[in-house]
């Protein structure tokens, strides 16, 4: 059963997993899984899109192992895209010392709330750190809720948003966004408010426009930083060994905080992107996003990085 979260306390809700359920999903018996994975489909199409898998033992299975079942659970909602021009399905999240190009993947800085590009993300933790890392989802419509009631004057730029770009590494059909993003846009069918917000897509973009970001959006984003800021704190997980989340991208920012391994001890969480037609999507140019940065990572995979 999945513990529904108690009001204003932090998501995801939390499915512990039977001991049968465990031991399907490390044999691969698909077949004794339909209810668990009818359940997800359910969370994802109708429900609060966001869930914590919790009853594996990571350490036990061992990395690889958990990183398959990390991925048959993604097969369930969704296709697995590539995560970089090195063609990986799933990817290591975890700290590389001395890695130039590091940004979230491969460092142990703070991520700031933010969206990717894909429907559907998952992270496996296999290792938690030794301390720090905690991981936190910000509702988007409690987000929206908050602006429009402490800053309503800034939310007509954030509807009208603003290009989102590449990353300038990567090879590139195109390297700027078909029209702008908005920040918030209405979900499909009524269901609510979802959100696109990436600091780093969007400052290259306008570097590639050759310009800055319009004043009234960055104005209006740097109060949404705020805000979300203030959300985190309260929202603020740690993801224990085994542990899987799997959260729909454009109803959740998502974030963590800074932390710290040791030689003995380094953290190690599998992601997925997926993108998934489960979840209510009202604008193409999400799954824009996510076509143009597959194709990037395809295109530079073939010819090699656009920069050294
Ligand atoms: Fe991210």
């Amino acid at each position: 059963m999945t513990d529904a979260p108690p009001p204003g306390a932090p998501c995801p809700p939390i499915r512990h997993l039977t001991a049968g359920e465990a031991a399907a999903l490390a044999h691969g018996r698909d077949g004794a899984l339909a209810g668990l994975r009818e359940e997800l489909r359910v969370n994802f199409a109708r429900g609060p899109g966001a869930v914590v898998l919790r009853g594996l033992d990571a350490s036990a299975l061992g990395e690889a192992a958990f990183a398959v079942i990390v991925a048959s659970i993604g097969r369930w909602l969704g296709a697995a895209s590539i995560q970089s021009p090195a063609g990986e399905c799933i990817a290591r999240v975890e700290a590389v010392p001395g890695e130039a190009q590091a940004r979230g993947t491969h460092s142990d800085s703070e991520l700031r709330a933010h969206t990717d590009l894909h429907d559907i993300l998952a992270l496996g933790c296999c290792r938690p750190a030794v301390a720090g890392g905690e991981s936190f989802l910000i509702s988007a419509p409690a987000l929206y809720q908050a602006i429009r009631r402490e800053a309503p004057q800034h939310l007509p730029a954030l509807h009208e948003g603003y290009y989102w770009g590449t990353n300038p590494v990567l090879r590139s059909a195109r390297r700027i966004s078909t029209r702008k993003v908005p920040v918030f846009f209405p979900a499909a069918a009524g269901r609510g408010v979802q959100c696109a917000w990436n600091g780093y897509f969007m400052r290259q973009a306008a570097l590639t426009r050759g310009e800055e970001v319009p004043p009234a959006l960055a104005d209006a984003l740097a109060v949404l930083t705020l805000e979300a800021e203030r959300m985190a704190q309260e929202a603020r997980f740690m993801a224990q060994a085994g542990d899987i989340v799997f959260w729909h991208n454009w109803s959740w920012l998502h974030g963590r905080t800074a932390f710290v391994d040791s030689a003995a001890q380094r953290r190690l969480l599998f992601r997925l992107w997926l993108r998934s037609e489960l979840p209510p999507r009202a604008d193409p140019l999400l799954a824009e996003r996510a076509n143009f940065i597959d194709r990037d990572h395809a295109l530079t995979r073939q010819e090699g990085m656009a920069m050294p």
